[in-house]
């Protein structure tokens, strides 16, 4: 092969597929999203979820699974995507979504899994572990740091050492080491200073040679920035191709001396590498139970509700009783997000239908408030305005629990809501996004038939302002000023109340749970069903810092585990607490020393001590070296000085040429999609605002068109339209 042919391996053959090679024996793998569930194109590509993508089973959402705690449910998830992966002809997911939730109004985190690192990460490796189980390579993303959708094309993360370990890399090194991901995709955004893209760092120094990580490392989609620094990173793969970007100049930084082509070799080795797993695992296409993942996707809607409240036992409901049924959901329901992550999927069982309505609000036994966020509300690609209910819900709720007194109100939302009218109903189930067996698993916890389990995997503020990253949240770079006090961490240890805390979850039944120290040192624990019905607890066990500790939360979840138990039944469980159950970062992993305290349970509010722990270790000063953190000082745009990292938005004011082009761009947007809808939301932001690199890239178009643009833009007129000949001719 030559220098060339290499560099051009390590870039994908169109939108989805891999570049064929012969020389190497190489056929064209085909990769799809995503984390919950296949969105194979097969027609028009786009990265958005806009075009019509195969049918296939559409699991709950992360934001749901995460609810049930239990990574054993993921791996059959897992797998049952892979199968259909298979079925396809795809050889790598582009899922799980690793990134920590920050601060609620990302757009994208019903998507993720949790503001806590570790069941993030048990979570996520449980997902990879069953996709490639069936031999399909997962996709761990989008690393790292990439916790807002507001301007994520530029956005950069400023983060403290500490914080990124302790938080934010710990969910991607649990998936990691214990799911062992073929590949992982880096992050549209710069961390500290650096595009995920180019970060060695992160790429190698830390994803390959700490944690181990053998596989590819490909970009999220028109996220490479500079190829010659992408490869000395550790980015194998730039994705989509079709564009070309940036061959010449890494073959020109070879022959200068400045890029090792030994790093390209690695690079193409890896290709080759997830291509040949692929080909294998695509060797076997057996057929796929459409029946068996409906009904997964039903038990992991029902795993991963939440019974927020259930004043009076108003649930579980009788069959027979007279209901009312309304709100915003009611006709349809919200399932999935918009996005990447989007599924078309092969059936839909909706929850106004599961359920029928037999009288008026005032006569019923019961009313049933379907509501929640409306898509166009949250979405990849921008993040929410605020975290209420449309305001003629609110009222919907309120009037309602005016005229009856049992309401129940059932929330489809992929992230949390305000929830002030709390108090005036009698119960609220979370079903987060459930996919497409959410009316049917509604149904069964409504009545019984299921017994809701699920926890919650991140607080529910009362209000917005009372959020850890509040204040700084939403701005174009995104300085982590709270820095390892996200979620739980900063309720807990600031004593602010939440409406319901992490972990919080009710069933209709009830456990008791109870742990000691064995002889070895371990955490013993019994979990018991002392109700009427089978069900599952959560155990949690959380580790409490030495009494003084400076900048440390006051409790941390270190295990957990999911139980099923009928009722009157027992079961005995082992938890073996490591070293790093202890540590902190300090330039590395210590232990400060001190008497630990371990807390076990089954509901936050009602943790018991098992005991202390003693640890002589190190004597660890630890600061706070966020609060000094600053947002970078960004030079005001100005003609003579855009780059292919500037955007058609910024360079609008000063140039006419961006104007033209802002125009076209937008009207010829208009014509797939609606201004005000998510998917045209996300499409102005992936095109005007988004670096003009990113922009020939995900277009397949060459970058040189685009530099003639930016010279023209810049004033260099003459340069730039003989640029724009030029390539026009090629
Ligand atoms: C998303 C990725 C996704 C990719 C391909 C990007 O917009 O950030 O999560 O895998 O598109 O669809």
């Amino acid at each position: 092969m030559t220098l060339e042919d290499k560099i051009r391996l390590c870039e994908g053959q169109n939108f989805w597929e891999t570049k064929p090679c012969p020389e190497l024996g190489l056929p064209s793998i085909f990769m799809s999203d995503g984390p919950h569930g296949l969105r194979k194109q097969e027609l028009s590509a786009d990265h958005l979820g806009i075009n019509e993508s195969v049918p296939a089973t559409c699991f709950p959402t992360a934001v749901t699974t995460a609810n049930s705690w239990d990574p054993a449910l993921l791996e059959e998830v897992g797998r049952a995507i892979a199968g259909e992966a298979a079925r396809h002809g795809v050889g790598v997911v582009l899922g799980p979504g690793v990134n920590l939730k920050r601060n609620p109004l990302c757009g994208r985190n019903f998507e993720y899994f949790s503001e806590d690192p570790l069941l993030a990460g048990k979570l996520a490796a449980g997902l990879i572990r069953g996709m490639q189980g069936r031999g399909i390579a997962a996709c761990a993303k989008h690393f790292a740091c990439n916790s807002q959708e507001y301007r994520r094309f530029q956005s950069d993360s400023i983060i403290d050492e500490r914080t990124l370990r302790e938080m934010y890399l710990t969910a991607f090194e649990i998936a990691v080491k214990e799911g062992k991901p073929g590949t992982v995709m880096c992050a549209y955004n710069k961390i500290n200073g650096t595009y995920a893209s180019d970060n060695r760092e992160l790429l190698t120094g830390i994803l390959r040679e700490e944690w181990g990580f053998e596989g590819l490392v490909m970009t999220d989609w028109a996220a490479m920035n500079d190829r010659v620094q992408g490869f000395k990173a550790g980015c194998d793969l730039s994705m989509p191709g079709g564009s070309g970007y940036m061959v010449e100049a890494t073959r020109d930084a070879v022959k200068a001396g400045v890029l090792d082509e030994k790093d390209i070799d690695l690079s193409v080795s890896r290709v080759a590498a997830m291509v040949k797993n692929a080909q294998a695992a695509l060797e076997n296409r057996e057929e796929v139970d459409e029946e068996a993942h409906h009904a997964l996707a039903r038990k992991a809607a029902e795993q991963g509700a939440v019974l927020l409240k259930n004043a009076g036992g108003i649930l579980p409901l009788k069959e027979g009783q007279r209901l009312a049924v309304l709100g915003n959901m009611a006709e349809e329901m919200r399932y999935q997000g918009a996005g990447s992550s989007h599924v078309n999927p092969t059936r839909l069982s909706e929850a106004g239908k599961a359920l029928s309505s037999t009288a008026s609000v005032e006569d019923a036994e019961a009313v049933i408030l379907l509501t929640g966020l409306p898509p166009a509300y949250e979405s990849e690609g921008f993040d929410r305005e605020h975290l209420r209910l449309p305001e003629e819900e609110i009222r919907l709720i309120e009037d309602t629990a005016k005229k009856n007194p049992r309401v129940i109100v059932v929330l489809f939302a992929g992230a949390p809501v305000e929830a002030p009218w709390a108090d005036q109903v009698q119960a609220v189930l979370y079903m987060g996004l459930p996919g497409q067996a959410g009316g049917e698993a509604l149904a069964n916890l409504l009545f019984g038939r299921a017994n809701p389990s699920g926890k919650l995997a991140e607080t529910w503020p009362m209000r917005y302002e009372d959020c850890p990253s509040a204040k700084q949240y939403g701005s174009l770079d995104a300085v982590y000023s709270e820095g390892v006090f996200v979620g739980y961490r900063h309720y807990d240890s600031r004593g602010v109340a939440p409406r319901w805390p992490f972990g919080h979850g009710v069933s209709y039944t009830n456990f008791e749970v109870q742990g000691a120290f064995d002889e070895k040192g371990r955490v013993a624990v019994t979990v018991r069903n002392t109700g009427e019905r089978a069900g599952a607890a959560v155990v949690q066990l959380y580790i409490t810092p030495p009494k003084g500790s400076q900048n440390r939360p006051v409790k941390e979840l270190k295990r957990f585990a999911k139980v099923f138990l009928e009722a009157g039944e027992s079961q005995n469980l082992v938890f073996q607490l490591d070293e790093r159950c202890f540590a902190v970062w300090d330039g590395g992993w210590k232990t400060p020393s001190g008497e630990y305290g371990v807390l076990v349970g089954e509901q936050p509010d009602s943790l018991s001590p098992v005991g202390a722990v003693q640890k002589t270790g190190l004597a660890v000063q630890l600061g706070a070296p966020w609060e000094a953190l600053k947002a970078p000082v960004r030079p005001e745009a100005r003609k003579g000085q855009f780059t292919m990292n500037s955007s058609v938005a910024e360079m609008m004011p000063h140039s006419l040429t961006m104007k033209f082009l802002h125009r076209g761009i937008t009207k010829m947007l208009q014509k797939g999609a609606k201004p005000g809808t998510p998917e045209y939301r996300m499409m102005i932001e992936s095109s005007v605002y988004s670096p003009l690199r990113s922009v020939a890239i995900a277009s397949g178009m060459k970058a040189a068109l685009f530099e003639g643009f930016l010279d023209i833009a810049n004033g260099k007129r003459i340069q730039g339209l003989k640029k724009l000949l030029k390539a026009r001719k090629a």
